[in-house]
């Protein structure tokens, strides 16, 4: 349920890619040492997807030079969402992950929280949601608690792997459910609405122009008969924050 006293999220639009990808990485670090300093753990979930993997490397980046080395002990890596694949095959977003981020800093073992996608899909969640309750603080009605969310939107809407019209939507006490994709990899495990509205910080990235005109329609202000998933990604208590390039936001009202 949306609170009747949402704000509306912040929307940011940047020049290119490559600046949202450094305003992005800078928006993670900063969050996980302010977070790390005052409670000794960062929860994050990272997005699959192509958007993303920018703004990994630059956090390897500026790790792998010594210029901003994050708490990582203190940093605990989940995911939005996996393809029902193996970890090392292409579609897999831990694999995207791990290739432009997680090989490449000093993340304790302990502290990676995988989906494992080449599990039956179901046994997958099933999974997952445990190791989301083993690990991280409850809050709001028993749902898992993102310090930290990062979510892609694809041309259609969705977000995470929570499609239009899809029965993932509707759930309302699972954290992590299967659900299917109109593309292949079609099988998926994704976290559900009540986590990622349970979240204190969400952000979107979104680029390119074939997303412009969905975006039009996600950042309406009325938003009262939501059709597309990621519209329904409104915190209930944390912040809902947008960081598009000039080609995505090329339909938005000018402010
Ligand atoms: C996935 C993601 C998905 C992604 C969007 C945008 O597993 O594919 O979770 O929700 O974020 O499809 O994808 P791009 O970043 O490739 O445009």
């Amino acid at each position: 349920m949306r609170p009747s006293s949402f704000s509306s999220p912040e929307v940011r639009v940047f020049p290119d890619a490559e600046a949202v990808a450094v305003a992005a990485a800078e928006a993670f670090a900063r969050a996980a040492e302010r977070i790390v300093a005052e409670r000794g753990a960062f929860y994050v979930a990272l997005s699959g997807g192509s958007t993303p993997r920018a703004v990994y490397a630059k956090i390897a980046e500026e790790e792998v030079a010594g210029r901003r080395k994050l708490p990582w002990a203190g940093i605990h890596v989940f995911f939005g969402d996996e393809r029902c694949v193996p970890p090392d095959h292409a579609e897999s977003n831990y694999r995207m992950a791990s290739e432009s981020l997680l090989d490449h800093v000093p993340l304790p073992p302990a502290n990676l929280h995988r989906i494992r996608g080449e599990l039956p899909p179901a046994t997958a969640a099933t999974a997952y949601e445990a190791d989301l309750r083993r690990y991280m603080p409850l809050q709001q009605a028993g749902m898992p608690r993102f310090d930290f969310l990062l979510l892609g939107v694809g041309p259609d809407g969705h977000t995470a792997s929570l499609f239009p019209g899809s029965a993932a939507l509707a759930e309302t006490t699972r954290a992590v459910v299967a659900s299917e994709a109109p593309m292949p990899p079609v099988q998926r495990v994704t976290l559900t609405l009540p986590v990622l509205n349970n979240s204190a910080s969400v952000l979107f990235l979104v680029l390119g122009g074939e997303k412009a005109a969905m975006l039009r329609q996600v950042l309406r202000t009325d938003t009262s008969g939501a059709v597309f998933p990621a519209q329904r990604v409104r915190p209930v208590t944390g912040c809902a924050r947008w960081y598009l390039d000039e080609a995505a936001a090329s339909q938005l009202a000018k402010p």
